[in-house]
């Protein structure tokens, strides 16, 4: 049976072999996901069945309507990080549509509430998936969020979630 659990340092090949089969066009590098799961280890999570790695999930506070670039180093989480940053959930397609992606998101949302608001920057035409679970446009954005934003595709949405 597939579960989830948390991320570790020697996952993080297994993970980039994962998104090599599933986030094809918005690759990012293994230092990339290293840092996060030093920076924010709690919101790194990994999706296994018989020892095998078949979904990760990646987040991590930032601050309010700064998540990061595609591919890009954080340095560190602000000390005022005040919003909580879905960067990614990801299952193989053989196990989709069991509930294994609402399990982690589940999890991640539970750290959630300990900030102020949610957010993400939906991809793979995914914004109806991610309203079921509160997240939803906002009237607007600023001009450097949305250029960052335009950096995950030209179907990338920032998504919000308010605490309610
Ligand atoms: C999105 C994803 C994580 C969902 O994983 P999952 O384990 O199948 O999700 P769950 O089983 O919890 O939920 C499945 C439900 O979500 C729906 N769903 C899945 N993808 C959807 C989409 N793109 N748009 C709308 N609904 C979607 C399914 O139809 C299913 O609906 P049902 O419960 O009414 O049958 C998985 O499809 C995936 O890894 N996709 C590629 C990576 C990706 O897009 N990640 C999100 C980036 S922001």
């Amino acid at each position: 049976m597939a579960m989830w659990r948390q991320l570790a340092d020697d996952d993080v090949e297994s993970l980039l072999r994962v998104a090599d089969i599933i986030d094809t066009e918005l690759p990012e590098s293994h230092d990339v996901v290293a840092e996060r799961l030093k920076l924010f280890p709690d919101g790194c999570l990994a999706l296994t069945e018989n020892g095998e790695l078949c979904g990760y999930a990646i987040s991590h506070p930032i601050r309010r309507r700064q998540p990061p670039a595609l591919d890009s180093l954080l340095g560190g989480i602000a000390l005022d990080a005040d919003q909580y940053y879905i960067h990614d959930v990801c299952v193989l397609p053989e196990l989709r549509g069991k509930g294994l992606a609402a399990q982690a998101i589940s999890k991640l949302l539970g750290i959630a509430e300990r900030y102020s608001s949610a957010c993400l920057v939906s991809v793979y035409g995914t914004a109806r998936f991610w309203a079921r679970y509160g997240f939803l446009p906002p009237p607007s954005i600023d001009e450097v969020l949305l250029v960052k934003v335009r950096g995950y595709g030209d179907d990338a949405t920032y998504l919000e979630r308010l605490k309610v």
